[in-house]
């Protein structure tokens, strides 16, 4: 967490949810709630709640919940930075300068970003103003006046002193026009890294320009590069960007789903044909940073890069960076060594359309690109690629249902399938992780978390008995130990928001649902479940025991851990009836 707690405390409380939730939807009172259709699905009858007291609000169609920062977030999809920054701003707090950054770091990077703004009004006059070559070679590729405006493109002239005379003119401190990617050095001064060049401005995803890309436009350029980008700079880390992203983000939020292209001018290409809803990854293989960030818009994704074999291969990289992140994208697969922008060119929007809306799976994609069904070895070599995506795929559930599939596309069994699932999980070694976030918690501490959410006061008393690994699952461990580290007083008060700050906004639903279900506390009740509780872990335990038991049976230690925990079972359950539970947990 960045901000401290104390902060987002004030900032939390002094924007009531109904009163933020009221501004973007309308909210009617039921009871101790409030309610209105859901803005985060489509519905007539309304299932969105919001609790003035809890100071949440939880869909009970689609599942969606969070405090008054993770609505922000999830409706304006924004970070949970910039949704605190916008709730300050709303009460007029103003939020404390992070200190990490100095002065004159900060004058650095103000500088920059004046650069690259200059730079930005530099190449786009060249280009306009002078009646150039450069301006004709775009139209010659298709790109409109409207295009170049829409992403700002722009001109770098012959010489290699143009951009450097302009910024020098401007005041610029000699550090930053060294720092800022835009420059060489030779012979002690600095040169023009880009000239002759078309100029493709890189902005970040809330409008600033960060970075340039370039291209040669004249058929005689014989310089090698025909794409130069401008390097990482302070401001600039290529693999949290997508480029246009600036531009279509909003297309990408209205029609839910983003086409992904490999090249700038199959981005513009795509969007002068009314596909505005398109990003580009950059000239790098796709990363788990940019994937993040998209997904923030969408999670409909359609990879669209070019179907020469270095296309296909930097495609099936991405099917594994999006499923790891639980995304599952569709794919595109062109004719044979073309690009989306010449598809245009030669097939037009319809054409492009149909290939669209037959996007196909990722397992049907590697099926056809590494031609599975011509022999049985190409089958074979596909079938084990799909399978090292499946092994990916976080979630059981899904990861099932993909696996029913596969197996009548590949026509084996699903059995066969989950065996080499198996396999791969016995040669990969990784760390041993009992905690699977994915699975679905045991009743019995689901059962206790939520008494101990309603009324925390009263079950406190019983927090110094409870251990934290009597909890499995990872998310009530951890909320339980915040109850029990009791470090945060408004948690221990009973106030349902600040908990969600502990944790990822992805996991706001499942802690808001818990929340929303409030149960009556009786003592009894509680101790009860203290005990079922406790029986799940020794259950646990005892089955941990006993695999292990199995494969080492001389092991007299681990045979009489064995027998004490069954022991502790049978007093427990003896027990479970009546007496005194304190004494038994402790
Ligand atoms: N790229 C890059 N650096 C390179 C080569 C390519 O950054 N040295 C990026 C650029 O963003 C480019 C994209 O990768 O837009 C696709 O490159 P390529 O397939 O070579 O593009 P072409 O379709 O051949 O380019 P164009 O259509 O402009 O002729
Ligand atoms: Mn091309």
């Amino acid at each position: 967490m960045r901000y401290d707690q104390t902060l987002l405390e004030d900032i939390r409380s002094a924007n009531s949810i109904v009163d933020v939730v009221g501004e973007y939807v309308p909210l009617k009172r039921s009871g101790a709630n409030y309610t209105a259709p859901c803005p985060f699905h489509n519905e007539t009858k309304p299932s969105f709640m919001v609790s003035p007291r809890l100071q949440i609000f939880k869909c009970f169609g689609c599942g969606k919940g969070g405090n008054v920062f993770t609505f922000l977030m999830e409706y304006e999809k924004i970070t949970f930075n910039e949704a605190v920054k916008k709730l300050a701003d709303r009460i007029g707090i103003k939020l404390p300068v992070y200190q990490e950054q100095s002065k004159e770091e900060k004058s650095l990077y103000n500088s920059l970003y004046g650069i690259y703004e200059s730079a930005l009004r530099y190449y786009q006059n060249n280009l306009i103003d002078k009646d150039s070559d450069g301006l004709a070679y775009l139209k010659a590729r298709n790109i409109s006046d409207k295009d170049i405006k829409t992403f700002q493109l722009g001109l770098a002239l012959k010489t290699q002193s143009g951009l450097h005379g302009y910024l020098a003119k401007k005041g610029f401190s000699k550090e930053a026009l060294a720092k800022c990617g835009l420059f060489t050095s030779s012979n002690g001064g600095l040169r023009d890294k880009f000239f002759d060049r078309i100029m493709f401005p890189v902005y970040s995803s809330d409008g600033k320009v960060i970075a340039f890309g370039s291209r040669i436009y004249k058929d005689s350029d014989d310089r090698g590069a025909k794409y130069l980008n401008s390097p990482e700079s302070p401001i600039y880390q290529k693999r949290k960007h997508l480029y246009g992203l600036y531009q279509t983000k909003e297309s990408i939020i209205k029609s839910d789903s983003a086409i992904l292209v490999e090249g700038n001018i199959d981005l513009i290409a795509l969007w002068h044909h009314g596909f505005t809803n398109v990003v580009a990854s950059l000239g790098t293989a796709l990363t788990e940073e940019q994937v993040k960030l998209l997904s923030r818009y969408t999670k409909n994704i359609y990879i669209l890069y070019d179907s020469d074999s270095a296309g296909k291969e930097a495609a099936a990289r991405a099917i594994s960076t999006f499923i790891t992140q639980s995304i599952f994208p569709k794919l595109i697969t062109l004719p044979p060594n073309t690009d989306p922008d010449d598809f245009l060119e030669d097939h037009g929007t319809s054409a492009l359309r149909d290939y669209i809306d037959d996007a196909k799976t990722f397992y049907s994609f590697i099926y056809e690109i590494r031609n599975a069904g011509k022999n049985l070895d190409s089958k074979r070599r596909a079938l084990t690629e799909v399978i090292s995506f499946l092994d990916q795929i976080v979630s059981p559930v899904q990861k099932e249902l993909y696996v029913q599939e596969c197996a009548n596309l590949f026509g084996v069994s699903e059995t066969n399938i989950f065996r080499a699932l198996q396999a791969l999980k016995k040669k990969s070694w990784k760390p041993k992780d009992p905690l699977n976030l994915h699975v679905d918690p045991y009743h019995e501490e689901k059962d206790i978390i939520q008494l101990i959410l309603s009324h925390p006061e009263q079950c406190a008393d019983y927090f110094d008995d409870i251990e934290v690994d009597y909890f499995t699952h990872p998310l009530i461990r951890k909320l339980f130990k915040l109850f029990k580290t009791k470090e945060n007083p408004d948690i221990l008060a009973g106030k349902g928001a600040p908990l969600l700050d502990y944790f990822d906004p992805k996991d706001s639903d499942f802690i808001s649902d818990l929340l929303f279900n409030e149960q009556p506390f009786s003592r009894n009740d509680f101790e009860k479940m203290l005990i079922g509780l406790q029986l799940r872990k020794l259950n646990v335990d005892l089955n941990t025991l006993n695999e292990y038991i199995i494969k080492h049976p001389d092991n007299e230690e681990k045979i009489q851990e064995k027998k004490a925990i069954k022991h502790k079972i049978n007093q427990l359950k003896k027990d479970f009836k009546g007496g005194t539970v304190k004494k038994l947990l402790s």
